[in-house]
């Protein structure tokens, strides 16, 4: 029985074809700023952000923690929203790496508004933390994969340039939104100091982030990566599989969502779990689970070769990637019923 992993699209495996360009990689010593394949990847998301650089790192989490410590300094603060990925996942690295701390907003499905950002900055006043970045998250991963509107990011802009904040974009699925919209990444990025993208989710690749900004803010990541750790030698090797990832990747992201559309329409008509298929905008369905504990529920279908994740004691997140396929979907579904049959 084929299993099928709808954890994360942080699963998937190297295709053949991008083992190949892997392996034919053109490779240098990194450090030393002379690996060719390393510096074709960073040009090409500089321009593909319309940002003056880029620096390529291990992970997402290094991408927005090296954002975070370039834009501030200790005792900062730095205004996100409750459910984003750095507030409640990178291990507490902000306090640890940057010393600064987070002001955090309920925003709906992980979307803030500019009203509530402006409410939030601190005035003058030496009693106070300095405010100094924004960060918002598209697409947003616990927010259920839902897209930031462009409007509202040109909103927020507004806000963070007229009160001199900095404003970071965690866009570790930021293509998901892209292929979504219609709206091309640099029309995104515009509106912020630096945006991250990973390669390593739904575009496919085994490891990788990008972080683009200005050159000096690069220049000035780019000490703290050394320093975070994240200077990586012979990395054309895995810079190559970024570039493939960017040439073959992209547009295919409209598959898994067209999957995630179909496994949510699949799913609600379900007993004991309750799922809103018109909320699906990328690649991730949540689903509210009624009659059990949502573990319980994750547990049982992992018998059945379904992995799903509980990300809360009655939610579970179904991610839709590049090694599931639409017949994958339709198996997934016929499991689920089958063992809802049985279970009663
Ligand atoms: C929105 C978001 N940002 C950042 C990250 C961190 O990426 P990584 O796992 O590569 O550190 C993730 C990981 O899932 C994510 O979902």
């Amino acid at each position: 029985m084929k299993v099928i992993d709808l954890r994360s699209d942080t699963v998937t495996r190297p295709t053949p074809a991008m083992r190949q360009a892997m392996a034919e990689a053109e490779v240098g010593d990194d450090v030393f700023g002379e690996d060719p394949t390393v510096n074709a990847l960073q040009a090409r998301s500089a321009a593909l952000l319309g940002k003056e650089a880029a620096l390529f790192v291990p992970s997402g989490t290094m991408a927005n923690q090296l954002a975070i410590r370039t834009h501030t300094e200790p005792g900062d603060e730095v205004i996100i929203e409750g459910s984003s990925h750095p507030f409640n996942y990178e291990g507490g690295a902000t306090a640890a790496l940057s010393g600064v701390q987070f002001f955090t907003l309920p925003g709906r499905r992980g979307i803030l508004e500019a009203s509530q950002i402006e409410a939030a900055i601190r005035p003058p006043d030496h009693h106070y933390p300095r405010t100094r970045l924004v960060c918002l998250e598209n697409t947003h991963n616990r927010g259920g994969g839902s897209i930031f509107p462009l409007e509202k990011i040109l909103e927020i802009a507004g806000v963070a340039r007229d009160r001199g904040l900095a404003l970071h974009l965690d866009g570790a699925r930021l293509f998901n939104a892209c292929v979504a919209t219609g709206i091309k990444p640099a029309e995104y990025a515009r509106h912020f100091d630096s945006v991250s993208f990973c390669l390593s989710k739904g575009l496919g690749a085994p490891v990788g982030s990008l972080l683009a900004g200005s050159a000096a803010f690069i220049d000035r990541a780019h000490r703290f990566r050394k320093m975070f750790g994240g200077g990586m030698r012979q990395a054309g090797i895995l810079a190559a599989a970024g570039l493939y990832a960017l040439d073959h990747h992209i547009e295919r992201l409209e598959e898994d969502h067209r999957h995630a559309r179909l496994l949510a329409q699949g799913l609600a008509g379900f007993p004991g779990v309750e799922v809103k298929p018109e909320e699906v905008e990328t690649n991730m369905v949540f689903v509210r689970v009624t009659d059990r504990p949502a573990a319980e529920l994750a547990r049982a279908l992992r018998e059945q070769g379904v992995l799903l994740l509980a990300t809360a004691r009655d939610t579970i997140r179904c991610v839709t990637h590049l090694d599931v396929s639409e017949a994958d979907i339709h198996d997934a579904l016929a499991r689920i019923t089958e063992w809802l049959h049985h279970a009663g």
